[in-house]
């Protein structure tokens, strides 16, 4: 049967395969995960719904999670961040399977680069619908929106209603509630046959993860969940390493700017703050940070950034970048206080941040479109700003996320959550569970040889003295990294 899709261009293909095979060979974990485990089919019976950019990076991830046995379904989780050619690979599938742009025979995707807020929600709903079965029995999730549809579906078919509006006046909301509503009218049980068989949810990141702590707090949240953020082996490298590398690519492809020499401020000082202020400090950047949380303000200023109240330095900005995963950070007063030119962008995960709607009511204020992805914004004194990926995270929409090394770790954290909560339904309750440490370390091991890098074994009477195994894990579950 045709492969169901919606991409781009599926003749875009061969060029994604091209990349795709590059990017294996910089993913050791993923591969290591593929030969560990493709006879034993770990995955067989899952029917995965993903929600994650749709790069190549993630086309890797997919055929892992295929060659380990699932079914899967995939949309991206941001409107512009879907590498068009990765995801026409991806339908078309690997070359042994034969497929063709004519013929494909890969994995469902629905994710185009430049995706409607109405057509990202379509495509979200769209890996929930399983030919022949309720659903998906496995969520994989960056950020939560996939979550989010099936906990207000279920909320909205037990109340028999969709309401007109909700917690939230944002446009974002008005069209999940629309989505919603076409799918209470078409079936108002859907969500509710489908929850129950979902095993888990394994959450990338820490907007998405935030999410799911509450929803446990509350007591809302309907099946077990896995924090694959908080590995040490995702939050403490993606984060930080991979913003270290994606942001000033962003940057970079977007406006080819000079960084040396100018003034950035970047907002937060937590894993993607301390990333993105070594990359621009890389770059020659004078950096200024800002921050609420005292810790990490004073890490900040031993790491030797000057902290500082953004309203105060606006006029010494040439770029501001928000890093914080809270909203309303940079207000349309201070975009309007902001010198000529200046760059601004956010790399947290949802485009409130910035506030862009804010800035599209200044009076007199005009959009000008330089590029897809970076837009001038002139106030009526004839100064401008510019603004990368409508405030949406700018290392994928203006650039291609993360690289592949960095990524590995994460999806081998998120491949080996999948598999946890698949097989273990008994040892995860529902609740958010962190990754078990000893395969946390088990990550970090599968890429130490690609890099070169030589271990230490303890001795066993080391091991005895330190009190840990001699395989480890090898710290306490309090420790810090
Ligand atoms: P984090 O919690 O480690 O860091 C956020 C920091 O921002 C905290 O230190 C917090 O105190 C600070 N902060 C909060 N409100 C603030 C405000 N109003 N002003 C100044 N500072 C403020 O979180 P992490 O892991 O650094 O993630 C940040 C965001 O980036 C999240 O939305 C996350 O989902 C996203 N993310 C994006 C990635 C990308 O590739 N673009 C990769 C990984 C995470």
């Amino acid at each position: 049967m045709a492969v169901q899709h919606r991409v781009r261009d599926l003749s875009l293909a061969p060029a994604g395969r091209h990349q795709i095979r590059l990017a294996e060979h910089e993913m050791p974990g993923l591969m290591a995960l593929r030969e560990r485990y493709t006879a034993s089919q770990p995955l067989a019976g899952a029917r995965i719904a993903g929600s994650i950019h749709m790069t190549v990076q993630t086309a890797v991830l997919i055929e892992t999670l295929v060659a380990l046995g699932a079914e899967v379904r995939w949309a991206s989780c941001n409107i512009f961040s879907t590498d068009d050619a990765a995801a026409a690979a991806v339908v078309v599938g690997p070359s042994e399977q034969g497929g063709t742009p004519e013929d494909p025979r890969g994995v469902p995707v629905f994710a185009w680069k430049g995706e409607t807020l109405e057509e990202y929600w379509e495509c979200t709903d769209q890996i929930f619908r399983w030919d022949g079965v309720d659903g998906p029995n496995m969520i994989l999730d960056d950020g939560g929106d996939a979550t989010l549809l099936v906990h207000k579906g279920v909320e909205f078919e037990a109340a028999g209603a969709v309401p007109s509006a909700g917690e939230d006046d944002s446009e974002e909301y008005r069209v999940i509630l629309e989505t919603l509503r076409r799918s209470v009218a078409e079936d108002g049980q859907r969500f509710t046959r489908m929850a129950p068989g979902i095993k888990g949810v394994t959450e990338e990141t820490t907007t998405g993860v935030h999410r799911l702590y509450e929803m446990q707090r509350a007591g809302t949240l309907l099946f077990p969940a896995m924090n694959v953020n908080d590995a040490v082996t995702k939050s403490k490298f993606d984060n930080t390493y991979g913003c270290r590398h994606s942001l000033v690519d962003g940057l970079n492809r977007a406006t080819d700017v000079l960084i040396g020499g100018k003034t950035a401020v970047v907002c937060g000082y937590g894993d993607v703050g301390k990333g993105s202020a070594e990359s621009l400090r890389g770059q020659g950047a004078r950096v200024l940070v800002t921050e609420v949380d005292p810790i990490c303000a004073l890490q900040a200023a031993m790491d030797g950034y000057q902290v500082v109240r953004l309203e105060d330095v606006l006029d010494q900005a040439h770029i501001v970048i928000t890093t914080t995963g809270c909203k309303d950070v940079i207000t349309a007063e201070h975009l309007q206080g902001l010198r000529d030119k200046a760059i601004v962008g956010n790399i947290g995960h949802f485009d409130n941040e910035i506030d862009m709607a804010g800035l599209a009511r200044v009076p007199g204020v005009q959009r000008t479109e330089i590029k897809p992805q970076v837009h001038e914004w002139t106030f009526p004194d004839g100064h401008s700003i510019i603004i990368l990926s409508e405030g949406r995270l700018l290392n994928l929409g203006n650039a291609t996320g993360h690289p592949s090394f960095v990524m590995s770790n994460s999806f081998s954290d998120q491949t080996i959550a999948q598999i946890e909560l698949f097989t273990k339904p008994d040892e995860y309750p529902t609740g958010v569970h962190l990754l078990p440490k000893h395969l946390d370390e088990e990550v970090a091991r599968l890429h130490l040889d690609a890099l070169g890098a030589k271990l230490t074994e303890l001795t066993k009477s080391q091991a005895e003295y330190l009190g840990v195994d001699v395989a480890g894990p090898y710290k306490p579950d309090h420790y810090k990294y």
